[in-house]
């Protein structure tokens, strides 16, 4: 699933959107996983299902070091082996019962899922730190047609109002595009906003050339 290949890092959320002791759901090109982080800041990612009965786990609860679901209680270790099952507390759970997880990087203030088996870590993007994330009703090649540039570097660059803003992306889908919005470190207050601002002027343009193919 272009732009990240088997091989590659995949940028799932950023790390201020996950604080201690919470799950969401997140996209990766295998499917539907829990992104969650324990109490003590450690960020996961298991595949969105529960072994038991199926229920997706991002709807499930953190309790210090692991997760639990939230149908009939079964923890989960970060390794994604399951630590107890309350209708059996005396049991210990067999190694075999456990969630499948993917190797999650938590740096420069993005969270980074691997697709297949990277060689390396993921990029760091120096001097730029993320500004927001927002999802984007379009595909990247409608993002790229309407910042009339493509990808480069890893990041698509978009000029509004003489600003150019610069945004990572992360497809959900065929026409569903996650995009973080990533500022220049030392950015003021009205900066932020005006970027803001740019980012969603573009999403609106991609959104648009999506629905009706033609740009505004
Ligand atoms: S479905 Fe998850 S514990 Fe039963």
């Amino acid at each position: 699933m272009p732009p990240y290949p088997t091989g590659s890092w995949m940028p799932v959320a950023l790390s201020a959107d996950l604080p201690a002791g919470t799950v969401m759901p997140a996209q990766s090109p295998a499917g539907p996983i829990a992104l969650w982080r324990s109490h003590s800041g450690r960020a996961a990612a298991f595949a969105d299902r529960c072994p038991h009965r199926g229920m997706r786990l991002s709807h499930g609860f953190v309790r210090g070091e692991t997760l639990s679901c939230i149908y009939h209680g079964w923890s989960y270790a970060q390794a994604g082996n399951c630590l107890r099952i309350p209708a059996h507390p005396a049991l210990t759970p067999p190694d075999t019962i456990r969630v499948a997880t993917q190797p999650v990087e938590d740096g420069g203030g993005i969270i980074w899922i691997s697709v297949g088996e990277p060689a390396a870590g993921p990029p760091r993007f120096e001097g730029l730190a993320p500004l927001r994330s927002m999802m984007v009703e379009a595909d990247v090649a409608a993002l790229e047609a309407a910042a009339g540039t493509k990808i480069g570097e890893g990041l698509l660059d978009y000029t509004h109002n003489s600003r150019t803003i610069r945004l990572l992306l992360a497809p959900e889908g065929q026409a569903r595009t996650l995009m973080h919005v990533l500022v220049d470190e030392d950015s003021n207050p009205a900066e932020l906003i005006a970027t803001s601002r740019a980012a969603e002027a573009l999403r609106r343009a991609a959104e648009h050339i999506s629905l009706t193919g033609i740009a505004r």
